[in-house]
């Protein structure tokens, strides 16, 4: 390896590396941590294969390599995430966005009924994903994102300035909906829209280590049962929902079911409106405000 040190032989450690460590598309996941190391476009990295590299190069990229080994996410060691066609950073005090997420924006588009003066609210909004997407659509409806975590909310607040967007959405810290009493904000909200913590305790040691190690376990665990965020969010949005108004959430799979059941004992809302994602499992649930 001391004689040629290349781009092409960089690559090829590289790649055995993270195919050792089990990481799943070394191939093209070698190329993104190259890239962004050399700060070079993915696809010009084969054309430089003879291109000699530097120590210092070589070691920059096998720190790189050695975090993704260690199954740090690759958003967090790139610090980006694209969603719905926009780029966010991400740090370890967000979730990183999935892409499932992108049918809660759509479901709220499509159905949200927005118009200037709407009020739209984004409950748990973390790296801002949901809300800064919806500021970039919606021009004239007032946005107000909240989180329990500031370092979530500081990470919010740098991708709306990201996008041009700082100006349209008020940031706000607490416990679910409790920001909104604050603000005395009882029956004045069009839609709150909400990806919660979802994963059931049971469930955590089964995930995958990037998840389990590296995702803020305040993002990721919804209670016993994974459905205590949705139920308190059913409870709670009827205070703050116009007549008509929509509260939107993400759901996991196979929680459907608890939740129509939920939505009924609560009382106060229309038949739940349940949406599959494009593999067919049911993502997105609807409760419309009875007026
Ligand atoms: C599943 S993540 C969703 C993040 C982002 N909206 C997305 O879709 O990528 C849930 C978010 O809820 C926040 N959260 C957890 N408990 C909360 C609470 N009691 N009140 C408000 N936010 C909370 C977490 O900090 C996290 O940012």
């Amino acid at each position: 390896m001391a004689e040629s040190k290349t781009i092409g032989t960089l690559i090829a450690w590289a790649q055995q590396s993270l195919d050792q460590a089990g990481t799943g598309n070394a191939a093209q996941e070698t190329l993104w941590l190259l890239a962004n190391a050399l700060g070079l476009e993915s696809h010009h990295l084969a054309s430089k294969a003879e291109q000699p590299v530097s120590a210092e190069v070589w070691a920059r990229v096998g720190s790189l390599v050695s975090r993704r080994v260690a199954r740090e996410p690759l958003q967090y060691i790139l610090g980006t995430q694209e969603f719905c066609g926009l780029e966010f950073h991400v740090s370890p005090a967000v979730l990183i966005p999935r892409p499932e997420t992108e049918l809660l924006v759509q479901e709220v588009v499509r159905g949200g009924g927005l118009n200037k003066d709407a009020v739209l609210v984004d409950v748990g909004t973390g790296s801002g994903c949901v809300a800064i997407t919806l500021a970039t659509i919606l021009n004239r409806t007032r946005i107000l994102a909240m989180d329990h975590s500031p370092e979530a909310l500081a990470v919010a607040k740098n991708n709306a300035q990201r996008h041009a967007v700082d100006d349209k959405i008020d940031w706000m810290e607490g416990d679910l909906l409790s920001p909104l009493r604050e603000r005395e904000m009882a029956g004045a909200v069009d839609v709150i829209v909400s990806n919660p913590p979802y994963i059931a305790e049971v469930d955590w040691a089964d995930l995958q280590p990037e998840v389990r190690l590296f995702e803020p376990r305040l993002a990721l665990i919804g209670g016993q049962k994974g459905t205590e965020f949705h139920e308190r969010l059913l409870q709670d949005s009827r205070e703050f929902l116009v007549p008509g108004g929509l509260l939107v959430m993400e759901i996991g799979q196979g929680q459907a079911s608890a939740l129509r059941r939920t939505a009924e004992q609560v009382g106060g809302y229309a038949a739940l409106q349940v949406v599959e994602d494009a593999a067919g499992i049911e993502r997105v649930v609807i409760a419309q405000r009875l007026g």
